[in-house]
């Protein structure tokens, strides 16, 4: 495995990222750009990775770039810088990691780390869109604070999310293989009239997380959905809009599932009608229009209810305190297996975030801390718990192998 190191200051973080890869068992041949010698120092990447760091064309034996290049499972830059980006993209092989990168065939994973300025520039932009174009796996920064101070979005992703996308490339767990997963995203929008709608601010990036997850496992994978996602090769998505509609597209999805993930917000209430035309504002009052509403279908409560033996069952919990209590009726009250519980009143947890926290409360009595880590890391432990759940015996994996 390549891991390129561009000049940016998250260089530093490659190091993190060079010893993570290792510890995993990946040889690691370090590339740096003579830029990124400007920010940290090639023996670190020496000390750390399997190989020496190459920081030239010229220093060693003739075409070091076609070797690495050429015999690469994978190569990872990180960060990968405007420019870095930007050559990769035109072929302007005036480095040493250019010359790599023009040199494999392998699956290539990029990790921008740039000012918000130059992150959301239309040139980085427009690159990344042609490089995602050529099957580039792109993980995208993060928010926070950047060089000199400022904050914003081009901060290198976690070394976490580097290391997720690095392993499902190289497909390095495949438990899933022969299981169907169901999983629920996004939150739903109740029609108060063709133009407005009752909606909640659930982005479906915890349960997106699930679906890469189960799929880079293996699983067969269906995501009904609110929201649209780029999905992995293989996993078939329905979008709906309405509570009602995922009901119904649920119920014609659960009965082959082994594992249902019902990460969606599913609305509680919705207006009992939904206007045929835009409600108007009559000119001839100040008053406002009442809107009745109803109580949705619990989708959870009824697939808990009619349970086949065998199934997993995991609802979620996203509340503004007493998390545990919540969690704990709720894991009774619905017939889960599982519940997932957030303290959404947090920040770095929940709605709309990259990161989440959570509790694991199990129909067995246990309970399962998942420290504040990127999503994919929090559908990973729930996963991890609902295999051990289903058993891992082989009959059942040779029935499972076999379509059963
Ligand atoms: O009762 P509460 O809405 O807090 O429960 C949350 C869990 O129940 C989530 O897993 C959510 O997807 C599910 N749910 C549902 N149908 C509803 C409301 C919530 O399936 N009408």
């Amino acid at each position: 495995m390549v891991l390129g190191v561009s000049g940016g200051i998250a260089a530093y973080k490659a190091l993190d990222l060079c010893r993570r890869l290792g510890d995993l068992g990946a040889i690691v041949s370090p590339v740096l750009t003579p830029d990124a010698l400007r920010f940290v120092g090639a023996l670190s990447f020496s000390a750390l990775a399997a190989q020496p760091a190459l920081t030239s064309m010229w220093d060693g034996p003739v075409s070091p770039h076609t070797t690495l290049g050429q015999g690469a499972d994978l190569v990872i830059v990180a960060p990968a810088t405007a420019r870095t980006i930007a050559a990769y993209t035109h072929g302007l092989a005036d480095d040493v990691l250019i010359n790599t990168l023009l040199a494999t065939r392998a699956p290539v994973v990029v990790c921008p780390a740039m000012h918000t300025e130059m992150w959301e520039h239309p040139s980085t932009q427009d690159n990344l869109e042609v490089l995602r174009g050529r099957g580039v796996t792109v993980v995208d920064p993060g928010v926070g604070y950047l060089a000199s101070g400022d904050q914003g979005a081009g901060r290198l992703a976690d070394t976490a999310a580097i290391v997720v996308a690095a392993e499902s490339i190289l497909g390095s767990v495949r438990d899933m293989t022969g299981l169907r997963v169901l999983v629920t995203a996004g939150g739903t929008r109740e029609a108060i009239d063709p133009v407005r709608f009752i909606g909640n601010r659930s982005s479906g990036k915890q349960g997106f997380a699930f679906v890469d997850e189960c799929a880079g496992r293996g699983a067969v994978v269906t995501v009904v959905t609110t929201v649209n996602r780029p999905v992995p090769a293989g996993v078939t998505v329905v979008t709906v809009e309405s509570a009602a509609q995922m009901e119904a597209t649920v119920a014609d999805h659960c009965g082959a599932a082994h594992i249902i993930v019902m990460a969606a917000a599913v609305a509680d209430f919705r207006p009992v009608h939904a206007a045929a035309a835009k409600i108007k504002k009559d000119p001839s009052t100040t008053d406002a229009p009442t809107i009745t509403l109803e109580r949705t279908p619990d989708i959870l409560a009824g697939l808990g209810a009619a349970k086949p033996v065998g199934q997993i069952l995991i609802g979620f919990a996203a509340e503004t305190g007493d998390v545990a209590h919540y969690a704990q009726d709720k894991l009774a009250r619905k017939g889960a297996d599982m519940i997932v519980a957030n303290d959404v009143s947090l920040p770095g947890r929940g709605f709309d975030t990259e990161t989440n926290e959570v509790i694991i409360f199990t129909s067995s009595g246990g309970v399962h801390h998942v420290e504040l880590s990127d999503k994919r890391a929090v559908a990973r432990a729930v996963i991890n718990l609902a295999l051990a759940a289903i058993g891992t015996d082989i009959e059942r994996t040779v029935a499972r192998r076999h379509g059963g």
